[in-house]
């Protein structure tokens, strides 16, 4: 997956007012399933990332190289959405990705590469205090995005995302690296920073690139999305195009409850989930098992990548549709996930958002 190299938001809603002469993108509108419409919010932002509302309606966007805007956003009658005036809350250059706001919207959390930071927030005002550090030593190159969730279910937590330092990173094999790995750490025990590496408590490694988390608000249960290899080859054959499946992750529960999942390797750098089995040689799984990288022998094996050894993922995507992020709503009974698309494909695939139901006993 690489970097969004676009500037610009579109609410997708449920079909409410028919759509009037509201702006629209310089590029071709979304195509959309029945019964949503699309709004363009704004095209005046610089490398938007992630993006939260605040406590009296406002969109707090996080502008990757830059920092923290508020939006305050006026709704036509006619359905339209504009942005009436905006204000830099954060000025901060290493702010890349990640951002949360406290469910009482008291705190607002973002994250650079090395750490992760809260500040006092005022809605009112939009302004902050002055800055706190949360979790640091979190430095990679290559997946830089350090993603935040602040749990429903453990409101003492918070959870980190951090990526790996390259396509095939073999730090990641060794979780004291702290490479390619899930944890959450309690603010409600913070005494300085915590390091990432050698303090919280793990929910997954072996996770390449996992940018989307969230907890479903009907079970607590988190998930993450995963950004899988690019380049895959498997005994000398080139089988990227096809393989391997972009994931959907079950990582366990945050407020006590066991999982079997919870603290498990995920299968990165070594194991990889099948989407196309016939281009895969020597392979003797399904689609969904996850099977070895490169030259197969006795200690690179898909017996190595078994649910035995690596927790498997909940679901496939197709190779290479770059999820980014994943969200609940309210009810739990639906998950949304978005899709940046890649260029590690010769058909170009992704670039859409995708509603997964929880009826479907996927999730
Ligand atoms: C908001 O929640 C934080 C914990 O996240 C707590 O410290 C603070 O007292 C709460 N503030 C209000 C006004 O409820
Ligand atoms: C908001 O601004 C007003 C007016 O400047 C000030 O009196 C108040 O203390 C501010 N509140 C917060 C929470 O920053
Ligand atoms: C930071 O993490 C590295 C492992 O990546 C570890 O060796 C080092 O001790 C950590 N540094 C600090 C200051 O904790
Ligand atoms: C977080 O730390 C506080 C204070 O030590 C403790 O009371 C609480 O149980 C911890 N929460 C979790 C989820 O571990
Ligand atoms: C965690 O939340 C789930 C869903 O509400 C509940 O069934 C479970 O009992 C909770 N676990 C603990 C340890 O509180
Ligand atoms: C097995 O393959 C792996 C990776 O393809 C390689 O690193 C390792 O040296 C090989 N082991 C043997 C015993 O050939």
């Amino acid at each position: 997956m690489r970097k969004i190299a676009h500037a610009l938001i579109a609410a997708v809603l449920a079909a409410a007012a028919k759509a009037q002469s509201c702006s629209t993108p310089s590029y071709p509108a979304p195509s959309l399933a029945a019964g949503y419409v699309a709004r363009l919010v704004t095209s005046d932002l610089q490398d938007p990332r992630g993006i939260k509302f605040d406590a009296k309606g406002a969109l707090l966007v996080v502008e990757s190289g830059h920092g923290v805007t508020a939006l305050n956003l006026d709704y036509a009658a006619n359905g339209c959405i504009s942005v009436s005036s905006k204000k830099s809350v954060v000025a901060d250059s290493s702010l890349n990705h990640g951002i949360e706001v406290s469910s009482n919207g008291t705190y607002l959390y973002a994250s650079s590469s090395e750490a992760a930071y809260r500040w006092q927030y005022s809605a009112l005002n939009q302004t902050v205090s002055a800055r706190e550090t949360l979790v640091t030593n979190m430095s990679n190159t290559d997946h830089t995005t350090r993603t935040l969730l602040l749990s429903r279910y453990a409101p003492d937590l918070l959870v980190v995302s951090r990526g790996s330092t390259s396509n095939i990173d073999p730090l990641a094999e060794n979780v004291h690296s702290g490479h390619a790995q899930i944890r959450a750490f309690n603010l409600s025990a913070l005494n300085g920073p915590y390091d990432f590496v050698s303090s919280g408590t793990l929910l997954a490694w072996g996770v390449r690139n996992d940018v989307g988390v969230d907890e479903d608000p009907a079970t607590g249960k988190v998930y993450s999305v995963e950004n899988g290899v690019d380049q895959m080859t498997r005994d000398g054959v080139d089988i990227h195009n096809t393989n391997p499946s972009e994931e959907l992750n079950f990582l366990g529960y945050l407020n006590g409850t066991y999982s079997f999942n919870e603290g498990r390797n995920f299968g990165y750098p070594q194991c990889y989930t099948a989407w196309d089995v016939a281009t895969i040689p020597h392979f003797s799984g399904r689609v969904g098992q996850q099977f070895a990288i490169g030259q197969v022998n006795a200690s690179n094996s898909d017996v190595m990548c078994s649910e035995k050894y690596k927790q498997q993922a909940r679901l496939g995507f197709h190779p290479h549709m770059a999820p980014l992020d994943i969200l609940f709503n309210d009810a739990g009974d639906a998950a949304w996930v978005t899709f940046h698309g890649s260029w590690d494909s010769v058909v170009p695939v992704g670039k859409l958002e995708a509603a997964i139901p929880v009826a479907m006993n996927v999730i």
